[in-house]
């Protein structure tokens, strides 16, 4: 295996590209203000919402949410992963991409802290395909449960040994166990150091993200027993609520997608695969989000959601609906499938093969029309109290639904449904809508997606303008502070002290892969409101003011509670007399 590229050769390759000119090859681009605009390429739209700053050498879309760097922008467009764009660039520009030496992989002190997660992630995958080669009645599982050799590859299933401590011994040498912990790999034994390690027994199915980056796993017990899969837990690298089973696995095998089959479990997107429907994905053991719906309309137009026949299924039927009508538009579509009773998406594709399965999803019902028609049951229409239930819970749901024809027609047919007006159904609607609109100031900033915090507005200003560093004086001296997310602040602060020229996006590469990743490029995405260097200087300002005020307040409180409790050192004492004086 090829060493680590070094970070200071991906920062000189940012510093050498242009985003814009990259993205201009690709998707033309129009100037608007000192940005560039196009219609996007990750989702069908009629007006640009796709977005390029050169200044912060950062892409974003306000339709769909796409983002990152020329990097990313490279990952997605063309489906690579990040090596290989780092390495197409470099030959663009006749570089050679240097790898760090292998040699002193086993001086493990040294070498430790720089093998990503991310890396060890792909390895325990391989090291589990090896271990199902070697285990018969892993292998004979598969069998039995009719899994073909390509899917079992194409997939990756592979097999955890039985033994509690396998993992360590495998890799301990290349990673800490600080680091194999925090994939949830391993589970630490309570008020101990000693740890074990989660998957035993089971076969593996690699969870990865949409670009490709194995974050977490699920295992699942051969024959009967409790519990029938097991999944890593929620870790930095893994958001249960985002990610989706399969999708990375259908992107590469179709190239351009039309639409995405939502089922429920691992063997669901396996059987399914192996029938040549390639298009299937499952959520990971929890109910779908509006980020996964997000997901995938990024990906595709048409979403089918397969469901059981039974009560369950119906439940998180109405459940996905609730979550997917804010996200519905007129050049998207969502049907529900119900299967029959005790068949899943994998025992039903056994009895009736590929063509037999896309006639049933042909015969899905559209979203609109499992509304109308559960609605329907639930009230009895024939009363004029019925009717006004009905129009009452429609009136909610409505209110998700975006301005559009599939709105005007909606209300049409509740109008000839119950003899009310559409005019006054959208009415109550707008009484409806007004008590949820969130305040202006958390929407600009994040789109709903995080907090507005005081730390948080500070990096966002960063991220505008990195010269702000310069108006701290002693940036170390914050991480003292007992506030969340301080240490973060202060690391980008020395960060710009040290290169102010460094863009967004060059700071997003250098924190690729951690857990601050995400929260970078929602901060990266927003514009201050305005940009003039004294007024941005000033927020600026305002904001460390109220950081230092937020600390003192912390440290006040917990050293009056410790004095409650246990009472104080000298120290203590005289650090709290001066705090005092201070919030005065
Ligand atoms: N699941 C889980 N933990 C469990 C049971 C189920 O996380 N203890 C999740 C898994 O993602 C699983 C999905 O829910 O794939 C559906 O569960 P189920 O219908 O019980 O299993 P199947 O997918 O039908 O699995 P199999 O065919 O292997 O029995
Ligand atoms: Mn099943």
């Amino acid at each position: 295996m090829a060493g680590h590229i070094p970070r200071a050769f991906i920062d000189e390759l940012l510093t050498r590209l242009d985003i814009v000119e990259v993205i201009h090859a690709r998707v033309p681009l129009k100037k608007a203000g000192r940005e560039y605009k196009a219609c996007c390429p990750f989702h069908t739209e009629k007006t640009p919402s796709f977005t390029v700053s050169r200044s912060k050498q950062f892409y974003y879309c306000f339709g769909c949410g796409e983002n990152g760097s020329v990097l990313s922008f490279l990952m997605e467009y063309e489906n690579l992963d990040f090596v290989e764009v780092v390495e197409s660039f470099a030959s663009d520009l006749g570089l050679e991409v240097p790898r760090e030496s292998q040699n002193h992989l086993n001086k493990s002190a040294q070498k430790k802290p720089h093998r990503d997660l991310y890396t060890l992630m792909e390895e325990v995958t391989e090291f589990y395909q090896l271990q199902l080669k070697s285990q018969p009645q892993a292998m004979e599982y598969l069998q039995q449960r009719n899994l073909d050799s390509s899917v079992i590859e194409q997939f990756q299933l592979g097999y955890a040994p039985e033994q509690w401590n396998r993992l360590e011994a495998q890799f301990s040498t290349a990673y800490s166990q600080a680091q194999l912990l925090e994939t949830g790999l391993l589970i630490q034994k309570e008020d101990t150091n000693n740890c074990y390690d989660r998957f035993r027994e089971r076969i593996t199915f690699p969870i990865r993200d949409k670009r490709g980056r194995v974050i977490g796993f699920g295992g699942r017990i051969m024959g009967n027993g409790q519990p029938k899969y097991l999944n890593s837990p929620e870790t930095s690298l893994f958001n249960k609520g985002a990610e989706l089973y399969g999708l990375y696995e259908a992107r590469k095998s179709t190239r351009k997608l039309q639409r995405l089959l939502v089922v429920e479990g691992y063997m669901d997107v396996i059987a399914l695969a192996q029938y040549k429907i390639s298009y299937a994905v499952a959520t990971l053991g929890t109910a779908t989000t509006s980020t996964h719906i997000q997901q995938m309309f990024r990906t595709v137009s048409e979403i089918i959601f397969c469901f059981d026949g039974d009560r369950a299924g119906r439940e998180a039927a109405w459940r996905a609906m609730e979550n997917a009508l804010a996200l519905l538009s007129d050049d998207k579509e969502i049907r529900f499938l119900f299967l029959p009773t005790g068949e899943d998406p994998d025992t039903q594709i056994r009895k009736i093969k590929k063509e037999g399965f896309e006639q049933l999803i042909d015969s899905a019902v559209t979203l609109t029309d499992y509304m109308l028609d559960i609605l329907q049951k639930k009230y009895n229409i024939s009363t004029r109290e019925g009717k006004a239930h009905l129009l009452n819970e429609s009136a909610q749901l409505l209110a998700k639904l975006p301005t559009g024809l599939l709105k005007v027609q909606l209300l049409n047919t509740l109008e000839k449904l119950t003899n009310v007006s559409a005019d006054i159904i959208e009415k109550h609607r707008t009484y409806t809508d007004r008590r949820i609109e969130p305040t202006h100031a958390t929407r600009s900033l994040s789109e709903g997606e995080v907090r507005l915090t005081p730390v948080r507005y500070a990096v966002a200003l960063l991220l505008n303008e990195p010269n702000l560093a310069e108006e701290v004086e002693n940036p170390e001296k914050m991480v003292l502070y007992p506030i969340k997310g301080i240490n973060f602040l202060v690391k980008l602060l020395e960060i710009f002290e040290d290169s102010p020229n460094l863009t967004a996006a060059s700071l997003i590469e250098r924190f690729r892969g951690s857990k601050y990743e995400a929260l970078l490029i929602i901060l990266t995405k927003w514009h201050p409101r305005h940009s003039d260097i004294q007024i941005l200087r000033q927020e600026f300002q305002d904001c460390l003011r109220h950081i230092r005020k937020m600390a003192h307040e912390n440290q006040l409180e917990s050293l009056l509670h410790k004095e409650r409790v246990q009472g104080l050192s000298p120290q203590e004492k005289n650090d709290l007399k001066i705090l005092l004086s201070e919030m005065h």
